[in-house]
């Protein structure tokens, strides 16, 4: 098996990020419950795709790349950290954004701004439109350019939440539990691999903020990470645990998702965002009511970020 440190990375967020529990929180729930604080990565607002841009963005550089496309809804907090990120290794970022969501200089659009961002609506739904429209502008402008695909959910981005759980394990804690959203894949692809390898007592749950197919999306991620890192362990249907918690759509506020912001809010003085930590929050929440998590139970919260959004969008 190859190891992490045999592939392309730049350094770019600040790890690793803390973890520490939430007191208040876990008498409430009545288990343990602990976060770990990816919205400390150090870039832009933080944020969990930072650690997967310091692997697709190496992996970019090692290409001769000058040029930096991704895409997304127009609130992505993914396209705003590619940005950020992108302009701190020099290179040119230009986004191609679904015209989904709220388009205003609001939240991530005004950070965007901020950054002097090349940014570009499409009325599409469909993400092959943008990258071919990525192969158009990148032909046309001449230079060796990179495509990061939406939400950096691809084999080499999943790598960063491998390493995650790395560092999990090499902090030597132990959680019966891991809890994070999932929008596009990556990050609990990454994680769920991660456990695999350096921490198999513990139990992944994906938290779904959208309807995709996720059980099929995930297990594909996990197969191609573990393709890349040459590892034979096999990655089984039974490997991906979703939980759906999407409510009324996609970006699209919940009552369990804004009643787990105000607990977090109200109780640790943490903001979750609407659109994918509150939803995933609530996931948890959930989990505690059903009695998935027992009372002697330490279950890790993976606080992704989204502070981005969280002022673009109108929770009443
Ligand atoms: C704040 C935040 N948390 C979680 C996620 C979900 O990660 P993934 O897209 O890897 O499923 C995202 C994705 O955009 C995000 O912005």
């Amino acid at each position: 098996m190859k190891q992490l440190s045999d592939f392309p990375r730049i350094p770019l967020a600040l790890l690793p990020t803390p973890v520490h529990r939430l007191d208040h929180i876990s008498r409430i729930l009545g288990t343990n419950v602990w976060i770990k604080r990816d919205d400390l990565t150090g870039i832009g607002l933080g944020g969990n795709k930072v650690r997967k841009l310091e692997f697709l963005l190496a992996d970019a550089r090692e290409k001769g790349a000058e040029v930096v496309f991704t895409t997304g809804g127009a609130q992505s907090n993914h396209a705003m950290l590619t940005a950020a990120c992108a302009k701190k290794l020099g290179m040119t970022p230009i986004l191609i954004l679904k015209k989904r969501g709220v388009t205003a200089r609001k939240g991530n659009q005004l950070l965007e701004y901020l950054m002097d961002t090349d940014v570009r609506f499409m009325d599409t739904d469909s993400y092959d439109d943008i990258y071919a429209e990525m192969d158009r502008v990148g032909q046309e402008l001449g230079k060796p350019y990179y495509k990061i695909p939406c939400g950096g959910s691809n084999a080499i981005g999943a790598l960063g939440y491998v390493n995650c759980m790395k560092e999990l394990a090499d902090s030597g804690l132990h959680f019966d539990h891991v809890v994070c959203a999932e929008g596009s894949g990556g990050t609990h692809a990454g994680v769920a691999l991660g456990a695999k390898l350096y921490l198999p007592d513990t139990h992944v749950t994906g938290v779904m903020v959208d309807s995709d197919p996720f059980d099929v999306i995930t297990l594909g991620i996990m197969r191609d990470a573990a393709a890349l890192l040459e590892t034979d362990i096999p990655i089984e249907p039974e490997d991906v645990h979703l939980l759906d918690m999407c409510g009324p759509g996609y970006a699209i506020p919940s009552p369990e998702g804004n009643a787990a912001i105000s607990m977090m809010a109200q109780n640790e003085g943490l903001f979750l965002d609407p659109v994918y930590t509150g939803k995933a929050f609530a996931g948890l929440i959930k989990m505690a009511q059903d009695g998935t998590l027992r009372p002697e139970d330490n279950v890790l919260f993976l606080y992704s970020g989204g502070a981005g959004g969280l002022f673009a969008i109108d929770m009443d």
